[in-house]
């Protein structure tokens, strides 16, 4: 019989300390075996999407930071935490994996980042250091589209199943350069409350490990401060309620969400949001940001 903890029915999984031991064991032999770790966070929320132990592990080696979904995320907002992380001496970017050419742009920047290593096998006489690379990040920021976009065929789908061992496979990307094929799956964080509920929203942690008014009141929160327009204009209201339990009556209200006679459906109500942020029906929406 399989393992219960190899039965997936969605593709974010409930971590538990063993699934995230099992994690960094694993990712700590393939960090062995590495020049450089390309570590993906999803653009909408930088800081809630990276693992908590992210630096830790990583440690001394080479990183490029790459911030997926940029299609998603607001322009602006976007712009300042490139700035924000580049003023911290990170290597980053941001992405749109379905249009940008990873395939070319990937191999010039991790050649750019070794750049030392590269001449210091030089000078020690070594002509070919091939550089090998690998990706890492916690479920749904886009690893396997990501990889997958730089090979440029579809490699094997990665689970979001922490610690399962498959012999390591490198895909040559060019003369210099190669990637393992299989990213490190990273556990999210779930302690601070305020990630967490991010993290629900863009799909990296499960709805039912946080509670669903907190999740979409913060969501409601974001859109009140810094997308009025966008909230009145999605949802057909004209003013916006301080209150959150009195906002998703009007939503419901105006969007003709009732159960029965005259009780609004705060449950459709809900789902419906969060639906609309995970989907990006709202356009461009970032959940956090660095001056805040
Ligand atoms: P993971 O391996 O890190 O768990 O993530 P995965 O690549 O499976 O990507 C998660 C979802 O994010 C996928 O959508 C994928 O298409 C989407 N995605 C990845 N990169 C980008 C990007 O740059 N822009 C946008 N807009 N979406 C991106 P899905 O709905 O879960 O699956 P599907 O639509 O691919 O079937």
């Amino acid at each position: 019989m399989e393992n219960r903890e190899n039965i997936q029915h969605k593709s974010v999984i409930n971590w538990y300390p063993g699934h995230m031991e099992k994690a960094r064991r694993q990712m700590q032999e393939n960090l062995k075996l590495v020049d450089l770790v390309i570590e993906l966070r999803d653009a909408r929320a930088p800081l809630a999407s990276a693992n908590p132990l992210i630096e830790r592990l990583i440690g001394e080696k080479k990183r490029l930071l790459v911030l997926t979904k940029k299609d998603m995320a607001d322009p602006i907002v976007l712009d300042k935490w490139l700035a924000y992380f580049k003023t911290q001496g990170i290597y980053v970017l941001a992405v749109n994996a379905g249009h940008d050419d990873l395939k070319r742009l990937i191999p010039k920047v991790a050649k750019e980042i070794c750049k030392d290593k590269l001449e210091r096998a030089k000078a020690r006489g070594i002509r070919k250091k091939v550089l090998r690379a690998m990706v890492c990040g916690i479920p749904n920021v886009g690893k396997s589209t990501f990889i997958n976009a730089i090979v440029k065929k579809r490699v094997a789908k990665v689970e979001n199943r922490p610690g399962v061992t498959r012999s390591l496979t490198w895909i040559k990307l060019d003369e210099d350069l190669e990637l393992l094929d299989t990213p490190g799956v990273l556990w999210p964080k779930f302690e601070d409350q305020d990630a967490a509920k991010k993290l629900v929203l863009i799909g990296s942690i499960k709805d039912e490990v946080v509670n669903k008014d907190s999740v979409v009141d913060h969501a409601l929160d974001i859109l009140r401060v810094y997308y009025p327009d966008t909230l009145k204009e999605r949802y057909h209201i004209s003013v916006i309620d301080e209150d959150d339990r009195i906002l998703l009556k009007d939503i419901a209200k105006a969007m003709n969400f009732y159960k029965s006679g005259d009780e609004v459906d705060i449950l459709r109500t809900q789902d419906f949001i969060l639906s609309d942020i995970r989907n990006d029906n709202l356009k461009a929406i970032s959940l956090e940001r660095p001056d805040e």
